[in-house]
C-alpha cells in the first residue's frame, strides 16, 4: 500500500523516481508526487495516476540529483492534491513520504496544534513530519536525532523517507512494519518499497529491518537502530530480471501473469518434485518434519486470494495428513485472542509477504510459541523473514493487482507440503503418493490447454458483461475456487459476485436465481460430480443461466449447461490449479469489455500494508 521511491547520486533524480513510481503504481494510485532538491526544495503533487503527475510536470525545471517520490493509496484523507505526498515541514525545508499508518496521530496533532502548528492536509504523515520538525527545533538537534526521538513516540507502521534542504547530500529513512529496500549503485543509492524500481540500476540491495534508521548519501549507507547504534548492512543480490516486471507484449500485467502460469507452476515444482524418483525435496519442511507431522492441528493464516489457497490446502492436508486444519482470516485471528499452544504450527500464506494483518498475526503467534511456516512469493519480504521456516512459491513478481499466478503457485507449494508430511507420517500409501506426485508434475503441461479457453471465455465475457450479479458455486476442492472466481470478478469488473458451496445455496442464495442471474459452476470431475449435477439441475429448474467449468470428456454437464468451458482432466486434489484459470480469464475479459483498468482496479492496492 503506497509506493515510495527515492534517489541520491549523480543521475537526474526525476526520471529515476518517475519510472520507479510507475513500477510501484500497483501499490496505490489515487495520487502521486515528488520532492526534488536542487537549489531549493520543490514539491509537485497531483491527484490521480502517476501519468497525470508526469503530464502536469512537462516543461518544468526538474533538475535535481536527489529526490523522493510517492504513489498513494489513501488512508487518512481523501485522494486529492493536498493529501498527496510528499508533505512539507512548516519551515519548508523538509519533505517526507510515508507508507503506513501513524495510529496516535490525533494525539500528536493536538499537541502540535496547541503549539500553533497548522496543517494543510488531513494526513497522519504531515503530523509526523511536523512532530519531527518540532523536536528538531526544541532540541536544537540534527534531523537524524529528531527522527529517532520522534519514532520512539510513534505507534503504528511506517516507512518514511525525508529530504532536507539544509543537508542536500543526505536522505534519512526508517521502517517499522512496511517494506523498504535500498539499492547500492556506484556512488548512488536507490530507495523503494520493493526491488522493481531498483532492478535496472543495481542488483545489490539491503532490506531494511523494523526499527532501523538509514542515513543515505551518494557514496555511503549507514544503518542504525533507534538506540543510535550502528548496524552492519546485510547486502543481498537480487535474483530477478527486468523482463519479469515488464508487460512483454501483453496488454495488461494481469493477462501476462495468467499466461505465465505454465512456467510459474513449473518453477515452483522444479528442484522439489521428482515424479520419477518419487521424492519431494523441501528443506523447510524436512528440517521441521517432526513438528509438522506431529502437529495436533495446523492453522493457516492469510487474507484474500491467499486465504482461498489456504482453504484448498485445508482440504488437501486433512485428506492426506489426517491433521485438523483451521483456516483463519489474519485480520480476525490477530484480534480474537486465539488459543495457541507452544509448538502449534501456523502456515502463513502471502504473495507479497508484507500484508499487515498476516504479519502481525504471525508475530503474535510466534511470541506465544507457535512455529511459523511461511508460504510466500516475494523473497526477503517481512513474512518470509519472520517465519521460522518456509517455502517460496517462485511465481516471480506479480504486478497485476488481482492475484493470479501467485494463487496457483501457492496451491502447488501447499500440495507438495501436504504430500511430504503425509509421506513422512505414513498417512498415504505409496501407490497414492506416486499417483498424486505424477498428477502434480503434469499440471504445468496441462495449464496451456486451460489457457486455450481464452477465446471462448472472451466471447462469454461479451455475453455476460452487463449482468448485475454472479453466483459462483463449487464443492469440495472446487469450493474455494468458486470463492476465488467471485473475488476476481468483483475486483476487476465491479460486478457483485458471491461464491458459495454448491449445496449450501439451497439455504438462501437460491432465492436470487432467475433468468438474469449467471451461475458459474466449478464442476470438474471429482467425487462430488453427481451431486453437483443435481445442483445444476436446481439452478436450471429456476431458469438461471449456467456457465460450467468442466473436465474434458464430461458429456453430462456439457448437455445441461448454457455454456461450458473445458479444462484438462486431473485428480480432484490438483484440479483447482486448472479450474481457476478460466475464472481468472472471465474476470479479466469482463473487466476489459467494460473498459476498466484491470491492472489497477479502483480502491485496491496490491500490497495491503495497513490493517
Ligand atoms: C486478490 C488479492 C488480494 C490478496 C490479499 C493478500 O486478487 O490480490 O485479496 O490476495 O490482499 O495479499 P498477500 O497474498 O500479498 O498477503
Amino acid at each position: 500500500m503506497c509506493g515510495i521511491v527515492a534517489y541520491i547520486g549523480p543521475k537526474e533524480a526525476y526520471p529515476v523516481i518517475l519510472k520507479g513510481l510507475k513500477r510501484l503504481e500497483y501499490r496505490g494510485y489515487d495520487s502521486s508526487g515528488v520532492a526534488l532538491l536542487n537549489a531549493g526544495l520543490k514539491v509537485y503533487k497531483k491527484k490521480g495516476k502517476v501519468a497525470e503527475l508526469e503530464e502536469s510536470l512537462v516543461g518544468k525545471d526538474l533538475h535535481a540529483n536527489a529526490g523522493i517520490g510517492h504513489t498513494r493509496w489513501a488512508t487518512h484523507g481523501e485522494p486529492s492534491d493536498r493529501n498527496a505526498h510528499p508533505h512539507m515541514s512548516a519551515n519548508g525545508k523538509l519533505a517526507m513520504i510515508h507508507n503506513g499508518i501513524i495510529e496516535n496521530y490525533t494525539q500528536l496533532k493536538g499537541e502540535l496544534q496547541k503549539k500553533g502548528y497548522t496543517f494543510s492536509s488531513d494526513t497522519d504523515t504531515e503530523v509526523l513530519l511536523k512532530f519531527i520538525e518540532d523536536i528538531q527545533l526544541n532540541n536544537d538537534c540534527g534531523l537524524e536525532e529528531a527522527v529517532r526521538i520522534a519514532l520512539k513516540r510513534v505507534t503504528g507502521a511506517y516507512v518514511i523517507v525525508l529530504i532536507d534542504q539544509d543537508n542536500p547530500d543526505t536522505l534519512i529513512a526508517a521502517r517499522k512494519g512496511s517494506p523498504l529496500v535500498i539499492g547500492i549503485g556506484k556512488g548512488e543509492h536507490f530507495l523503494a518499497s520493493d526491488a522493481s524500481p531498483i532492478i535496472e540500476y543495481t542488483k545489490e540491495v539491503v532490506y531494511i529491518n523494523d526499527y532501523e534508521l538509514a542515513i543515505v548519501r551518494p557514496d555511503e549507507l549507514i544503518l542504525k537502530n533507534l538506540g543510535n547504534e550502528k548496524i552492519t548492512p546485510f547486502v543481498t543480490k537480487l535474483d530477478m530480471e527486468l523482463a519479469a516486471i515488464e508487460k512483454g507484449g501483453y496488454e495488461h500485467f494481469m493477462l501476462k501473469e495468467i499466461f505465465e502460469q505454465p512456467h510459474t507452476i513449473f518453477d515452483c515444482l522444479r528442484g522439489r518434485l521428482d515424479a520419477a524418483a518419487g521424492t519431494i525435496t523441501m528443506a523447510g519442511v524436512q528440517n521441521n518434519i517432526e513438528q509438522l507431522k506431529n502437529a495436533n492441528r495446523i492453522m493457516i493464516v492469510a487474507c484474500g486470494t491467499s486465504w482461498h489457497a489456504g482453504l484448498v490446502a485445508e482440504y488437501v492436508i486433512e485428506e492426506l495428513c489426517r491433521i485438523p486444519v483451521e483456516v483463519e482470516y489474519a485480520s480476525e485471528f490477530r484480534y480474537r485472542n486465539p488459543v495457541i499452544h507452544k509448538g502449534d504450527v501456523i502456515i502463513a500464506v502471502s504473495q507479497s509477504g508484507e500484508t499487515a494483518d498476516t504479519l502481525v498475526a504471525i508475530e503474535k503467534a510466534k511470541e506465544q510459541g507457535a512455529i511459523i511456516f511461511g508460504v510466500v512469493n516475494v523473497v526477503g519480504s517481512s513474512i518470509a523473514r519472520i517465519s521460522n521456516a518456509g517455502a517460496y512459491t517462485h511465481a516471480g513478481p506479480e504486478i497485476g493487482v488481482a492475484s493470479t499466478k501467485a494463487f496457483t503457485a501457492q496451491l502447488a507449494v501447499l500440495t507438495m507440503i501436504a504430500l511430504k508430511i503425509a509421506y513422512e507420517k505414513g498417512t498415504i500409501d505409496n501407490k497414492r503418493f506416486m499417483h498424486l506426485v505424477n498428477e502434480l508434475q503434469e499440471i504445468p503441461d496441462k495449464v496451456p490447454a486451460a489457457l486455450q479457453t481464452a477465446d471462448a471465455v472472451q466471447k462469454l465475457a461479451a455475453k455476460y458483461k452487463d449482468a448485475k450479479d454472479f453466483l459462483y458455486l463449487g464443492r469440495g476442492y472446487n469450493f474455494p475456487v468458486a470463492l476465488e472466481g467471485a473475488l476476481k470478478l468483483k475486483e476487476i469488473s465491479y460486478i457483485h459476485a458471491e461464491g458459495y458451496p454448491a449445496a449450501e445455496m439451497k439455504h438462501g442464495p437460491i432465492a436470487l436465481v432467475d433468468e438474469s442471474l449467471p451461475v458459474v459452476f466449478v464442476a470438474t470431475k471429482d467425487s462430488y460430480h453427481e451431486k453437483i449435477v443435481s445442483n445444476i439441475q436446481e439452478i436450471k429448474a429456476r431458469k438461471g443461466k449456467v456457465i460450467a467449468v468442466i473436465s474434458e470428456g464430461d458429456d453430462v454437464i456439457s448437455k445441461m449447461a448454457d455454456d461450458v468451458i473445458v479444462v484438462p482432466a486431473a485428480d480432484e486434489l490438483v484440479a483447482p490449479m486448472l479450474s481457476v484459470i478460466p475464472l481468472q480469464l472471465l474476470a479479466y475479459y469482463i473487466g476489459v469489455a467494460k473498459g476498466l483498468d484491470v491492472d489497477k482496479p479502483r480502491n485496491l492496492a496490491k500490497s495491503v500494508t495497513v490493517e
